[in-house]
């Protein structure tokens, strides 16, 4: 069966792949893309949306959203994702105007127009998603599901406790996470285990599409970016409570976006397990992490957190899926 999605996003370098490769997926029907203030401004992610969906052949609305936390002061990655928020890549002129509608609009229209049928995808801070239940919290029932990337439940990346989704709009997350529907965390600890490795670059060169020497650029351009930032940038996984590996200085950018995508895709790439979630909210140095109980405790779950994914798998999705973009 294929997913319907609305994919809500700030790209953002991971969240450009996520996008293609939810273009090129068979499984996968685009249903709208909004945006969120988060690796940049809401003005350059927006734009940032339109370029790639014009190098996706995604002729699906495009709405902006939010352009601020709901509460906290404004926190960008640009020493990641550049000034653009799409490094020095240069992708295409937008094809399609913007949806008059604010993103939160979007999104409830969508999910009550096709009770059951769209799976929010968030791939950025939390924001519209939040506004969306507080505004119409019919939303909880009628949508398909909420698969998202953001949390940990190790460590963070901008904080030693706090993911960046999470920490950009801890409040947001708080909201979201306590709706009432249970979330699909994709979380930290994941992406860890599928980078940009030199093999995933080799095998995008061999692909004859237009889309390919953007995706080739944007892997360039970001694991010069995690390396030039060293240890402490991203240290997505590095304790894998599950595996024991990955201990040691990041060397390759991690798929964080993509790899919920991929979810979404075949579900049968991950290993999950049920926890409740809670996102901190009032702590100094927890702020923003996703306390994450995998015991229970009698209390029924809020999420799905996948803990391993297929590798193998997923690299020849992610190349497949590229190798299927328009030419
Ligand atoms: C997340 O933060 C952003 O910088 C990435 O696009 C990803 O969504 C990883 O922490
Ligand atoms: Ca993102």
């Amino acid at each position: 069966m294929t997913a319907r999605i609305i994919i809500d996003c700030d790209p953002g370098v991971d969240d450009a792949l996520a996008i293609l490769l939810a273009a090129g997926a068979p499984e996968v029907d685009v249903a709208a893309i909004t945006t969120v203030a988060g690796n940049q401004t809401l003005a350059k992610v927006t734009e940032n949306a339109r370029r790639i969906a014009a190098a996706a052949g995604l002729d699906v609305p495009i709405a902006a959203g939010c352009d601020r936390p709901l509460v906290r002061e404004q926190v960008l990655a640009g020493e990641i994702h550049g000034e653009t928020g799409l490094g020095d890549v240069r992708w295409p002129e937008p094809v399609r105007a913007l949806d008059s509608r604010h993103a939160v609009d979007l999104i409830i229209d969508e999910v009550m127009a096709h009770p059951g049928e769209i799976t929010l995808v968030p791939i950025g801070p939390l924001t519209n998603i939040a506004m969306a239940v507080r505004t119409e919290p019919a939303i909880v029932q009628a949508a398909a599901g909420v698969v998202l990337m953001g949390g940990s439940y190790t460590r963070g990346n901008t904080t030693p406790a706090a993911e960046f989704n999470i920490f950009a709009d801890p409040e947001a997350a708080a909201a979201v996470f306590s709706a009432g529907w249970t979330v699909t965390m994709g979380g930290l600890d994941l992406p860890r285990q599928v980078t940009v490795t030199a093999d995933l670059i080799a095998r995008v060169r061999q692909l004859d599409v237009p889309a390919a020497r953007l995706v080739l650029d944007t892997m360039a351009f970001y694991n010069s970016a995690i390396r030039q930032l060293g240890r402490g940038a991203d240290t997505s996984g590095t304790i894998d409570i599950d595996t024991g590996a990955g201990a040691g200085p990041v060397t390759a950018g991690s798929l964080h976006d993509p790899a919920a995508v991929a979810y979404v895709i075949d579900p049968g790439m991950f290993v999950t397990r049920d926890a409740i979630v809670e996102v901190e909210t009032a702590g100094e140095g927890t702020y923003g992490m996703t306390v994450t109980d995998f015991d229970l405790r009698g209390r029924p779950a809020n999420a799905v957190v996948p803990t391993r994914i297929d590798a193998g798998a997923f690299y020849d999705r992610l190349v497949t899926a590229i190798a299927a973009l328009p030419g």
